[in-house]
């Protein structure tokens, strides 16, 4: 074949614990990820150059050498350059859904689909496991994007254990289209106001005093059930993110008065926020209530669920 086009989900944290400050400058995390609907469309064409070229149809989504697509793309001519040298360039189109600046891993997911879009373009036969590894260098989120499903991720966020996958759980999601947050933002803010409390060990790393506390979430996700997941979602970066962006609090407060909401919280370092909705009925009439309520058109939403897979080829 000489294209193929990839279906590149979101992803949300049902869980997000900062265990501690690592001396690799990265936070040791306790996650769990979840694949949404929600999802980017990316066509990998061989080209008739032996150029990387990036295409998008988003005006905030540079298309050179800084895009993770493209980075994605020039990891995988560097590591085969045989296959590289004999197949050529490639021209890769994403066709953007994913809100930018989200915390919903819309970069990651994006490089995860260039990974195994070339893995098929050149004929390459990597497992999953070699692409997570690739993927680990070009961002954290990058490995679980590749798989997706539901997974608690720990190490910078790379490491991977598979849970029992949750398939639509209903969701409305919000973000205003012109607020963004910096990740490295987030987690160094979080590093300078609650980095002392972390106890530091003889090889540098740090934990904190408590004990990680995402088993009552995994038992809920383990038994399929919604409403104790919604009850037990966690995130830590919401400590340091919602003082400095009140609209993302109003949101998040406002989704959890709607009829039908189980819970809301941001997702990621935001920020977006999402809620999870009993039935997708009412994940319809909540989008509606908000819109209402907030009729500025700078706030995107969108109504999704939970699935439980990662990059997949368009149909
Ligand atoms: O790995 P990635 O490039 O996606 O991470 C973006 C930034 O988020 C990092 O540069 C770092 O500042 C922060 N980060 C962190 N600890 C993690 C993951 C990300 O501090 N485990």
């Amino acid at each position: 074949m000489r294209s193929y086009s990839l279906i590149a989900p979101a992803k949300i944290n049902l869980y997000l614990e900062i265990i501690g400050d690592r001396p690799d400058g990265y936070h040791e995390l306790a996650m769990i990820m979840q694949t949404i609907s929600l999802a980017d469309q990316i066509d990998i064409h061989a080209a008739s150059t032996d150029y990387i070229r990036v295409y998008c149809d988003h005006p905030q989504v540079p298309t050179d050498k800084t895009n993770l697509v493209y980075r994605a793309a020039a990891l995988m001519a560097e590591q085969f350059p045989d296959a590289y040298s004999q197949f050529g360039g490639v021209d890769i189109t994403v066709k953007k859904r994913i809100p930018v600046a989200a915390g919903l891993a819309g970069g990651s997911t994006n490089a995860a689909a260039v990974l195994v879009g070339i893995n098929l373009l050149w004929n390459l036969g990597l497992t999953q496991p070699e692409l997570e590894e690739l993927g680990a260098t070009l961002g954290s989120d990058v490995p679980f994007c590749i798989g997706g499903g539901t997974a608690i991720a720990t190490g910078r966020g790379e490491k991977l254990a598979p849970l029992p996958g949750l398939e639509n759980i209903n969701l409305v999601l919000g973000k205003y289209r012109s607020l963004e947050v910096s990740t490295p933002w987030a987690y160094k803010t979080y590093r300078q106001e609650f980095g002392s409390s972390y106890i530091r060990d003889s090889d540098g790393f740090a934990s904190r005093a408590h004990a990680v506390h995402s088993g009552e979430i995994v038992k809920a996700i383990s038994h399929q059930d919604t409403v104790a997941i919604a009850s037990k979602l966690h995130n830590d970066l919401e400590k340091v993110v919602l003082p400095a962006y009140p609209q993302v609090v109003e949101l998040r407060e406002l989704f959890a008065q709607q009829p039908g909401v189980l819970a809301s919280m941001m997702s990621g370092s935001g920020p977006s926020v999402f809620a999870i909705v009993e039935s997708p009925e009412q994940a319809e009439v909540v989008k509606q209530q908000i819109r209402t309520a907030i009729p500025n058109p700078d706030l995107e939403l969108f109504v999704t669920k939970t699935i439980a897979h990662g990059i997949n080829l368009a149909a």
